[in-house]
């Protein structure tokens, strides 16, 4: 894993955005795995800002979410669906019909999960999965015990989710208790990942996700065993991690970071 620590959470949503605005225009075709959640949010604004001020161009790529709910129809302000619309689809140029999500309204759900994994394997595979970190060290829905092998599957979500996801509905009852989520195997599948994780409130599960113990208690911490995993981090996310120093040496050292440096 490499991790670039940023100044504050906007500078680290700007990288996150431009490390995915290099690889689609490398790739037109770019199949690219997306995620919600408020830490989303600003990479999506930096985005749209790309596509509107630099052409950035959407046109043929194609997405895959991690995760949504169960039962909620996509045009529910809570549903995952809505959120992608809202922050980026509607947005830029890109055709809807290439952009997918795990049905949360499927009748036959072991089904439309299998047929999830096949879409995405015949695009050829997520080549970049975008990930954030839930309170308890999730990615995608993939709560405590979630094995490390784990597909694209229903889930009850943890308590601490339901507390934490819970205020971003109007009414907080009408969160649905269970979800569709990739597994945690799924997203291990992507031939990059590029972690996210801002704020002081995920100092402590990011420094267990990404310095302590392979666990399927922390679904993160799986992606040490990822080949290609970018985890890119504020000062506050930082703050409990042991290595931080040689973290900003190798940020400040690498070649592979130079374009990035200063900006
Ligand atoms: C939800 C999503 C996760 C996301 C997490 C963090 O639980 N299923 O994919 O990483 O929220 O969200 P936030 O950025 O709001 O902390």
């Amino acid at each position: 894993m490499k991790l670039v620590i940023q100044p504050d959470a906007e500078r680290a949503a700007r990288l996150t955005a431009a490390l995915i605005a290099k690889a689609l225009r490398e790739k037109p075709q770019l199949v690219l795995g997306l995620a919600t959640g408020r830490t989303m949010e600003s990479v999506y604004k930096n985005l749209v800002r790309m596509h509107r001020e630099e052409g950035l161009d959407f046109s043929l790529c194609r997405t895959f979410n991690l995760d949504e709910y169960i039962g909620l129809p996509p045009d529910h302000p809570g549903s995952y669906r809505y959120y992608m619309n809202h922050h980026l689809f509607n947005h830029i140029n890109i055709d809807k019909r290439n952009t997918f999500l795990p049905d949360g309204m499927a009748e036959d759900i072991p089904s439309s999960c299998l047929c999830y994994e096949e879409r995405m394997e015949a695009c050829g595979g997520v080549d970049i999965q975008l990930l954030g970190i839930g309170a308890d060290g999730h990615i995608g829905f993939n709560e405590p015990l979630s094995a490390l092998g784990s597909r694209t599957r229903d889930v009850s979500l943890d308590p601490s989710t339901l507390a934490v996801n819970g205020t971003l509905f109007k009414n907080p009852e009408e969160m649905p208790r269970r979800a569709i989520t990739m597994g945690v195997g799924t997203i291990l599948d992507a031939k990059e990942t590029l972690l996210l994780v801002t704020g002081a409130a995920k100092a402590g599960i990011l420094a267990k996700a990404v310095e302590g113990p392979v666990t399927s208690m922390i679904s993160a911490s799986a992606l040490q065993f990822h080949p290609h995993c970018r985890t890119i981090v504020d000062e506050e996310a930082a703050a409990k991690l042991e290595g931080q120093a040689y973290y900003r040496w190798m940020f400040e050292n690498e070649p592979e970071w130079a374009e990035y440096r200063g900006k």
